[in-house]
């Protein structure tokens, strides 16, 4: 039998933006997916079976689905049928099972302690870790670089158009540059100067987003491109700024970046009253807050120097908040014995 571990994400600065091009900084943190996988007669998720060949099928279908809805230039059905979560690790079974043509088929038992659709990179992880499984299991191969251009496969599925940052943050941990199609960079030299500046960032959960990832990525496409275009601009403009204050361990500037980068979401509507209620609290206590990943509610990451302030106003406001661990190890493999 094998386990897979792999971590969620957050982005820092550069969520949409990504989609179009510009530069994203992206953390691996401490929340996981982790899978157990061994081979059996059928297909087995989290203990409901599924005939191979209809698994692959299935796959094959949603295929299908994603190059019409590419060409229609509208993610709509998939996004539903994506709404079920089964549906979309039965999709990424098959698609697994049709790559790489095993005799046998799986018992995946999958656990998540990233919350869903909430900007944590839940569906990344999972992404990851099915790929990474499987070819473990299959193949007795471990390449990150392989695991992830198959887990950006995946993505699609669920995304629609993703810019693979999410998989690259997911698969190769710690602080990544990201910029769609190029190689991420792991930025080492992060936070060296031992400013302590990734202890001062906590999270909390603002509510479940109405609409999905696919959903929200769609609207901002949709977004008349003389509103998009310059936020888009700005938001790239702030990630390069972002990488430079967070070299220096430089406070003042990371908290003007975050809030710069929550003005250029908003006017994109991804915002939502509770998180906008609460990020106005923030920065009147001089900190800054933003939604983060596909935004429209899920994780606000919030940043303060004292950040027990912050962590009290946001427990005022009647949230949860909760410290995370930032630029933690990608995805891993365990064989262990049966
Ligand atoms: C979602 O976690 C991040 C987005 O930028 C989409 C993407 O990068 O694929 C909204």
């Amino acid at each position: 039998m094998i386990k897979i571990r792999v971590p969620g994400k957050i982005h820092l600065v550069g969520e949409h933006s990504v989609v179009y091009g510009e530069p994203a900084i992206i953390a691996a943190l401490d929340r996981h997916v982790s899978v157990e996988i061994r081979t059996a007669s059928a297909i087995f998720i989290n203990g409901k079976e599924f005939d191979i060949d209809e698994t692959k099928r299935f796959s094959q279908r949603i295929e299908e689905l994603w190059q019409r809805c590419m060409k229609n230039c509208d993610f709509s059905e998939l996004s539903s049928i994506m709404k079920s979560d089964n549906n979309f690790i039965r999709a990424s079974a098959g698609y697994m099972l049709d790559s790489l043509q095993p005799e046998e088929g799986v018992k995946i038992d999958i656990k998540s302690d990233i919350p869903r659709g909430a900007g944590m990179g839940s569906s990344a992880a999972i992404s990851v870790a099915i790929v990474a499984s499987f070819s473990s299991l299959f193949k007795n191969e471990f390449n990150r670089q392989k695991i992830n251009s198959a887990a950006f496969e995946l993505e699609r599925f669920l995304h629609g158009t993703p810019s693979g940052g999410d998989n690259s943050a997911c698969c190769f941990g710690g602080f990544l540059w990201f910029r769609k199609g190029e190689n991420s960079i792991e930025m080492k030299n992060l936070g060296t100067k031992d400013s302590g500046i990734f202890d001062n960032f906590i999270v909390a959960n603002t509510g479940i987003p109405k609409l999905s990832t696919c959903e929200l990525v769609q609207n901002v496409r949709r977004t008349d491109p003389s509103i998009r275009d310059p936020v888009i601009k700005d938001l790239g403009k702030i990630t390069s700024l972002m990488k430079e204050a967070l070299e220096e361990g430089d406070s003042k500037r990371i908290v003007n970046l975050i809030n710069r980068t929550w003005d250029n979401l908003s006017k994109l509507g991804l915002s939502t009253p509770n998180a906008d209620s609460l990020i106005s609290k923030i920065r009147k206590a001089g900190g800054a807050a933003k939604l983060c990943g596909a935004c429209g509610g899920g994780t606000l990451l919030a940043y303060h120097e004292d950040v027990d302030m912050i962590r009290k106003l946001v427990n005022e406001a009647g949230y949860q908040p909760a410290r995370i661990k930032l630029g933690v190890e990608g995805v891993t493999t365990e064989t262990v014995s049966p």
